[in-house]
């Protein structure tokens, strides 16, 4: 029986993917016999509808010294990251010498930005000291630790309250989510801000991309869940904001409770989640068999092209590992991978092994077909190819379907 970790309500097992290799960790030939693997098995709470996985690897098997992913290989994502950081500083009218701190910052992060804006009384948190010590070049001040209730105390004890907090694509990958909101609630000022955005659980349903399910996102949230999450503390939701990034996303704004005039679009979109019930077997029973359909699908296209051409991946991203492993995908159909980031390249996928190259190679080898690894990416990537790949060859994605894409 496994618990719901927030509510502690017994998970509703619906689904497996099966045996998953650590999603981004890319490995040399003499690595693959001590391999990891661990079952990849989504389940939801049928009393808060908190999404979330049966089992998590233990977070220092994720992230640590030699972490492969780092945020600045998207331009797109950094004038994101950018664009938010001044709109907060107009929005709520930001003071130079207020504390901000960010949950996850990675390479950089928001507090980047705010530091070179001359918002120097800042402060990232991140465990992995590969992407702290990158952030820490650029001038950032990081802690390079987990963030959770007991990092909230040394920082309330070594900067004091802080006036926002935020957090990209990180909350969904901390299993103790329930110590997350206990420092969230200890450190934040009477009058100050949480932000923070994930993927969202809807547009995972909407586009049946399962491949936002591996080990890093323990949990895959919705406005309901985050809002049963505030509950147990002094916290509410004030506002929310659709995204393209990440795959689909949802921002949150967070406030203590009462401080902020709640916007409309909270109820817009809780009454949009009421309508895909998030609480009910029956969602997640049709979001298992889409699944099975798109795997299918899938190894039916690749298998069709693959005869006669030759097909690469655009982007070792952590997704693919479960996409290549779902669906059983090797060097056989999938003939190598493309990525920018030096410490992934002339490695191999976790689990299938698919050699993975950099840009030159790419462009010395240019293949009929590519199948878009990133696709969360699309925009930025389709811009960067127009007059390179996408004049020869053609574009393959599973999601919302499996297709050749039609331009
Ligand atoms: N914010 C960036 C990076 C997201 S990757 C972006 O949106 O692109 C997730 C980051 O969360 C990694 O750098 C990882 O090291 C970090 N992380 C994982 N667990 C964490 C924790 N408990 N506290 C703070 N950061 C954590
Ligand atoms: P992500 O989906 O986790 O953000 O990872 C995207 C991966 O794709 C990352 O390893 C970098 C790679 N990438 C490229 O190789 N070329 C590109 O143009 C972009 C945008 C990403
Ligand atoms: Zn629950």
């Amino acid at each position: 029986m496994t618990l719901c970790r927030n509510c502690s309500t017994e998970l509703n097992d619906f689904m497996t993917f099966g045996k998953m290799p650590i999603a981004n960790a890319f490995l040399e030939k003499n690595q693959i016999k001590s391999e990891y693997f661990f079952e990849l098995a989504p389940t939801f709470c049928p009393k808060c509808s908190l999404f979330q996985l049966k089992f998590q690897p233990d977070p220092n098997s994720l992230f640590h010294e030699n972490y492969a992913f780092f945020a600045n290989t998207s331009e797109k994502m950094q004038r994101h990251f950018e664009d938010l950081t001044k709109s907060v500083i107009e929005q709520f009218k930001l003071k130079k010498t207020d504390l901000i701190v960010e949950i996850g910052n990675n390479d950089g992060g928001m507090v980047k930005y705010f530091n070179d804006l001359g918002y120097s009384n800042h402060l990232g948190v991140d465990p992995s000291k590969n992407v702290c010590d990158f952030a820490k070049s650029l001038g950032v001040r990081v802690k390079n630790e987990f963030f959770n209730h007991e990092t909230a105390r040394d920082i309330k004890r070594d900067y004091g309250d802080v006036k926002v907090l935020f957090a990209a694509n990180t909350l969904a990958h901390i299993a103790d989510i329930t110590s997350v909101f206990e420092g969230i609630d200890f450190l934040l000022s009477k009058d100050g801000l949480f932000i923070t955005e994930d993927p969202y659980l809807l547009d995972l349903l909407k586009k049946t991309s399962y491949d936002q399910i591996y080990d890093e996102h323990v949990f895959i949230f919705s406005l309901t869940s985050i809002i049963k999450l505030c509950e147990k503390f002094d916290l509410e939701v004030f506002d929310v904001e659709k995204l393209k990034t990440a795959g689909g996303s949802l921002r949150y704004y967070i406030a203590r409770r009462g401080q902020k005039i709640i916007s409309p679009r909270v109820q817009m979109v809780l009454s949009e989640e009421r309508s895909i019930d998030l609480f009910s077997e029956e969602t997640f029973l049709r979001f298992k068999y889409n699944c099975e359909q798109s795997k299918n699908d899938l190894l039916t296209l690749l298998q069709a092209k693959s005869k006669n051409h030759k097909i690469a991946s655009y982007g070792a991203t952590s997704k693919t590992t479960t996409i290549f492993n779902y669906c059983g995908i090797d060097s056989s159909l999938i003939e190598f991978i493309t990525d920018t980031t030096p410490n992934k390249q002339n490695k191999l996928s976790p689990g299938m092994h698919i050699p993975i190259y950099d840009y030159e190679y790419f462009l010395n080898n240019i293949p009929e077909y590519c199948f878009l690894g990133a696709w969360n990416h699309i925009d930025e990537i389709l811009e960067k190819e127009k007059n390179m790949f996408s004049l020869s060859g053609q574009w393959l994605s599973h999601t919302p379907k499996p297709q050749v894409l039609d331009f």
